[in-house]
């Protein structure tokens, strides 16, 4: 191993969950806990300045920054359901405001749904296979939400109640809630599901109007906290603290943030929404493989079982590289890069993925200072090392997270 990897207990957050701090306004896939980006930024003494999270996801290293006291920050993603969470948690708006709103639109809703008829001037938004995923009642009523979110004006406030709404998608879809890929439930559950829609959109706005006004609201007294629908491109703007978790592979074959994203995306008009996974991080496969630095013997050995999976592989080592090299750029002499991953496995090969960002951070000017080891669950752990310590260690699969920190010295 090239670069120093500490295992740090400290870091292992055992039995804590993402809401001890920041409950979250809507599930999201992969999750960083907030409470490593507090203990990290704490240890590395930054409360000023500007941080950037390039894949931010619902936004959890912002609720790190602001419990650091840091009231500047920039995030990217191009999952258009992530833009959305994090937007609503992070943008002030009056509680007044939104209580207002939420009468008004029950009481809209109440009148429209007392006449039959009114229904029948609806149409249907485009979803892709839509009685698949719906019943006809679930989907009418649905719309009927949709109809009156629509037509509020104001467009935080508009976003603000987008999101229960995509929560109550997913919960009275036909999805089997707890995947983050799209599988449809056994045909005995569909039998016995019949949700209500308009009390379960209620109820999670009131949620989240709790969680808005007690974890949110009180701590976006002038804080900045810009949040774009876009890639990283390096511009003026630069930045004195990265913290963010990228993703750990392709979507495709790890963590689907676009499948799971699917139906919420179709509902808000996104008709692109199938392709995201194609179009994140590694989502198209490479032409040759990727043969640079400490990954080339890894993607050799894969491309010896399977060339398939070892371009797959290699696309997403390429682009993950190609954005290190944006991001450092952008980085002020200085100033420092923290990035929270884990290290997958393919066709049994577990890669060093740590270590390539490590290695790429130097190539672009940034010192390796440490990269910390955190278990992820506190259940009993395999032997970490392989017996024959070579390429191909097969023990040991995501059980671990790592926190690679560098800083930009030129
Ligand atoms: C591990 S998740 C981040 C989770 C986030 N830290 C949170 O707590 O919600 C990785 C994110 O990277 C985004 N992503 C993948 N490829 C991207 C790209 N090329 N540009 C911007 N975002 C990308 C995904 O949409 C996903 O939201």
């Amino acid at each position: 191993m090239k670069y120093q990897v500490v295992r740090n207990e400290k870091y292992d957050f055992a039995g804590q969950y993402y809401s001890a701090v920041y409950p979250n306004l809507h599930k999201y896939p992969a999750t960083m806990l907030p409470q490593i980006g507090i203990e990290i930024l704490k240890e590395l003494n930054i409360s000023t300045g500007k941080l950037l999270d390039p894949y931010c996801g619902s936004g959890s290293s912002f609720a790190s920054g602001l419990e650091c006291g840091i009231t500047e920050m920039f995030g990217f993603d191009i999952n258009p359901l992530a833009i959305l969470i994090s937007k609503a948690k992070y943008t002030k708006i009056s509680i007044k405001k939104i209580t207002e709103v939420k009468t008004q639109l029950r009481h809209q809703i109440f009148e429209f749904i007392k006449d039959e008829e009114n229904f029948k001037k609806l149409i249907l938004p485009k979803i892709t296979n839509i009685n698949f995923w719906f019943s006809q009642e679930v989907l009418q009523n649905l719309n009927v939400i949709k109809y009156f979110l629509d037509q509020i004006e104001d467009e935080k406030i508009k976003r603000f109640f987008r999101v229960p709404f995509s929560e109550t998608v997913r919960e009275c879809s036909y999805t089997r809630n707890n995947e983050f890929k799209l599988y449809k439930m056994k045909s005995e559950a569909i039998l016995n599901f019949n949700p209500d829609v308009f009390g379960v959109y209620f109820k999670k706005v009131n949620d989240a109007i709790a969680i808005y006004e007690n974890f949110y609201y009180p701590k976006l007294n002038n804080i900045k906290i810009d949040i774009q629908y876009s890639k990283f491109e390096p511009s003026k703007n630069t930045f004195d603290v990265v913290l963010t978790s990228p993703p750990y592979g392709d979507s495709r074959t790890t963590v689907a943030y676009g499948q799971f994203s699917t139906l919420s995306n179709e509902w808000a008009g996104i008709d692109y929404a199938r392709k995201i996974d194609g179009m994140l991080m590694g989502g198209v496969k490479s032409k040759e493989l990727f043969l640079e630095g400490i990954i080339a013997d890894y993607i050799t050995e894969i491309n010896q079982e399977n060339h398939k999976r070892a371009l797959e592989v290699s696309s997403f080592y390429e682009d993950l590289g190609n954005s290190i090299d944006r991001i450092a750029q952008s980085i002020n002499k200085g100033g420092k890069s923290i990035y929270v991953v884990g290290n997958r496995t393919v066709k049994k090969i577990q890669l060093p993925t740590d270590q390539f960002i490590a290695e790429r951070f130097e190539k672009n000017g940034c010192k390796h200072l440490v990269t910390y080891e955190r278990a992820l669950s506190s259940k009993a752990m395999p032997s970490k090392n392989s017996p024959s310590n070579k390429t191909g260690n097969t023990l040991n699969t995501m059980l671990y997270e790592y926190i690679i920190i560098s800083e930009k010295n030129c």
